[in-house]
């Protein structure tokens, strides 16, 4: 039997709503303990460039408070490994950041950033954290992810949360998730997953943990955070212990 899947939560979009008014609350580091009282199995944030949501005091602040474990997303730059050098998060996940995109609309180009890439794997690895590449369910990508030296893979799941009905979205998280674990790579998944869609990326074997973020935030503002993540919690689990 597969051992259960794990669910990081996101806790980005608490700050982006305090954000919207450049204000003080709601706090970002309040959510850590909430989420894991719910039953979250790890806490996942990520510090972009523009800071358009965290700030770097969120992200010392969560670092310091999460007792599950921290995955700390960011670009592949040097401020970034140097700040992941400083903080030692369990793990941190390399993501492509556009400033004009609205969220992280696509996986990294692993060939293409290879150079940079590799190095900033080595260099994460020797300060004790777990790497993880945010990619496309490709077979290049995944690969390369390999070739590269990653410990894992989360496969962005955005095109199959557009087109859920379509056959062709979720077997290519299924074959990419079968490759990975084939080579070796730990397999994670996520970007606009939701209640109602988790149900058959929660029911890919391969995939061990998946990172949700917008939806939770979204429906705790009309039932709370915990309880989100509870609804959450129980699709996931219907779905991975159906036949
Ligand atoms: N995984 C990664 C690497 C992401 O960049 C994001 C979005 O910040 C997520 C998961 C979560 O996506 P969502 O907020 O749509 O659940």
């Amino acid at each position: 039997m597969k051992s259960r899947q794990r669910l990081y939560i996101n806790i980005d979009h608490v700050a982006t709503v305090r954000q919207a008014r450049h204000g003080e609350e709601p706090v970002p580091v309040h959510a850590v303990a909430l989420c894991e009282r719910a039953g979250a199995d790890g806490i996942t944030a990520h510090l972009r460039e523009d800071r358009r949501h965290m700030q770097d005091a969120d992200i010392e602040a969560i670092a310091a408070a999460v007792t599950s474990v921290f995955n700390l997303e960011m670009a592949c730059t040097d401020e970034m490994i140097a700040l992941a050098e400083r903080l030692r998060p369990y793990q941190v996940t390399l993501v492509p950041e556009r400033r004009e995109e609205i969220t992280t609309e696509g996986g990294l180009d692993v060939a293409g950033g290879a150079a940079r890439i590799g190095p900033a794997l080595r260099r994460l690895s020797k300060a004790g954290i777990r790497t993880s590449l945010f990619i496309d369910a490709d077979r290049p990508s995944i690969s390369r992810s390999h070739d590269l030296g990653a410990d894992s893979i989360e496969l962005h799941t955005g095109r199959y949360a557009q087109a859920p009905h379509d056959p062709g979205t979720i077997a290519a998280l299924q074959e990419g998730a079968a490759l990975g674990v084939s080579l070796g790579l730990a397999v994670h998944a996520g970007h606009g997953l939701t209640t109602a869609n988790v149900g058959p990326v929660a029911a890919i074997p391969e995939i061990e943990e998946l990172n949700i973020g917008h939806h939770v935030i979204s429906r705790a503002i009309f039932v709370g955070i915990e309880r989100a993540i509870h609804e959450l919690r129980a699709a996931m689990d219907a779905a991975s212990t159906s036949p």
